[in-house]
């Protein structure tokens, strides 16, 4: 490389050094020049390499790695939750760091949860399922018997969720709202205006969550690990204990989507659900205790996990890893050829250790794997195919084959129209 100097002096790079003690002008501003570029590239390589190495995610698709990750210690989910501290205030073991605090939370709303095994405490669920269905549909229902699936998933669930196991009456503001709210602060996390609207519907709901015990109960579990939270530099403190969604995170955003994913493929395989509505019309199967039921979540939770993704930081490396539960459940090599498609009566048989290795909806610990999800999601799904008789996609609405897998890209299927 060479350059043409004042002086006129043809010099080499490696020369520039001893010509620039020349000083005269254009040397300085040549000096300059270079050293102003190796820097900047210098820098542009170390932003390169420190932003690669910081972004970039281990992605984990081998169940063994998975699991070997979800029980190791070291690999913990609080970091890269931390945005849900800072968008949706959630104080819960999903975001603070504290073996004490996750193992009080867990087990509390493992004894909430185990109230509804009990065959009367089971009926009354169903018989709130029912109410709110009843609520719900009239107000959801347009023109021709039509109504959009997605909408009353969830504030049916929401509301389910909030009234059947809470022991809130929230108002029509919040169930409406909520869901979607939730839903969209998932992707615009610096929306203040939409954080701002979710905390006056809980604001406007107050009195209704104080009066629930079991409101009360999870946050003073919280109170009492008050030096954990607030080991974590986190400010307005009694607001984010006393934050509804604390729980109602946990267990609305997974459940819906697990009920709507069911209905989905029923919807797509009518045979199934006419014979899922004969057994469930047989008095003598209850929701509780019919198989097929129980095999058709256990396979939408297969096929559409609604954690398709779990995410940790090794504490002591900063590694990032993604876990593609998504990608674990549609291994060919556990699940056969026909991985990807809905086939709920692979669930009928014990399944294999590899397909056992190769099953984690619920991770490995979430409180409501055992029976909870199956009892609520299956009462709900219920529920709603008794009450609506002609349970049919609306004309101008569809579904893809079911040669494909549904979409599970948050709203979609926003607009799906079925007839009831
Ligand atoms: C179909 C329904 C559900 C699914 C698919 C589901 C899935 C999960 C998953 C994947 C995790 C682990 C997340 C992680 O490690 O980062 C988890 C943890 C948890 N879930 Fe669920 N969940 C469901 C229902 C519920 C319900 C109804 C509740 C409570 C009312 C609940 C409460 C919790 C709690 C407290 C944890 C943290 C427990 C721990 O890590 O030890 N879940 N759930």
């Amino acid at each position: 490389m060479t350059g043409d100097f004042p002086s006129g002096s043809t010099i080499y790079f490696a020369e520039w050094i001893p010509v620039s003690l020349t000083y005269n002008y254009q040397t300085t501003i040549m000096f300059s020049t270079v050293l102003f570029s190796g820097l900047s590239i210098i820098g542009a390589i170390i932003y390169f390499i420190r932003y690669k190495y910081k972004k970039q995610l281990n992605i984990i698709t081998s169940a063994d790695q998975a699991r070997e990750i979800l029980k190791s210690d070291q690999y913990v989910r609080h970091i890269s939750n931390a945005w849900l501290i800072n968008t949706l205030s959630i104080v819960n073991p999903f975001t603070i760091h504290d073996k004490s605090l996750l193992k009080t939370f867990k087990n509390r709303v493992i004894l909430i949860l185990a109230n509804w095994y009990k065959e009367d405490k089971y009926e009354e669920l169903v018989f709130v399922i029912g109410k709110r269905i009843d609520y719900h549909i009239p107000l959801l229902q347009l023109n021709n018997r039509k109504l959009c699936l997605s909408k009353l998933v969830k504030q049916v669930t929401l509301d389910s969720f909030l009234t059947g196991v809470l022991n809130v009456n929230a108002n029509d503001d919040l169930l409406t709202e909520l869901p979607d709210l939730i839903i969209h602060l998932w992707k615009n996390r610096d929306d203040k205006k939409a954080q701002t609207r979710l905390k006056e519907l809980f604001v406007n709901n107050n009195d209704q969550f104080t009066q629930s015990e079991i409101w009360q109960q999870i946050q003073t579990i919280l109170s009492n690990h008050s030096s954990a939270i607030s080991n974590m530099g986190i400010n307005d403190f009694d607001e984010k204990i006393s934050n509804p969604l604390n729980i109602i995170v946990p267990g609305w955003e997974t459940m819906w989507r697990v009920v709507f994913y069911s209905l989905l493929e029923l919807l797509r395989h009518p045979k199934l659900l006419e014979e899922l509505s004969l057994q469930l019309n047989d008095q003598s199967t209850s929701s509780q205790n019919c198989l097929l039921l129980e095999c058709i979540i256990k396979e939408t939770l297969r096929l559409y996990p609604p954690t398709k993704n779990i995410y940790r930081t090794h504490i002591e490396t900063g590694e990032e890893v993604r876990i593609d539960i998504q990608h674990i459940h549609h291994n060919k090599s556990a699940w056969g050829s026909d991985a990807c498609t809905f086939r709920p009566d692979r669930f009928q048989e014990k399944l294999t250790d590899e397909q056992q290795k190769h099953y984690l909806p619920f991770s490995i610990s979430c409180p409501a794997r055992h029976k909870f999800a199956y009892i609520f999601a299956g009462a709900i799904i219920t529920e709603l195919i008794k009450y609506c008789p002609t349970f049919t996609i609306a004309e101008e609405s569809m579904l893809p084959s079911t040669d494909k897998l549904l979409d599970v890209t948050r709203n979609s299927y926003n607009d799906l129209l079925i007839l009831v």
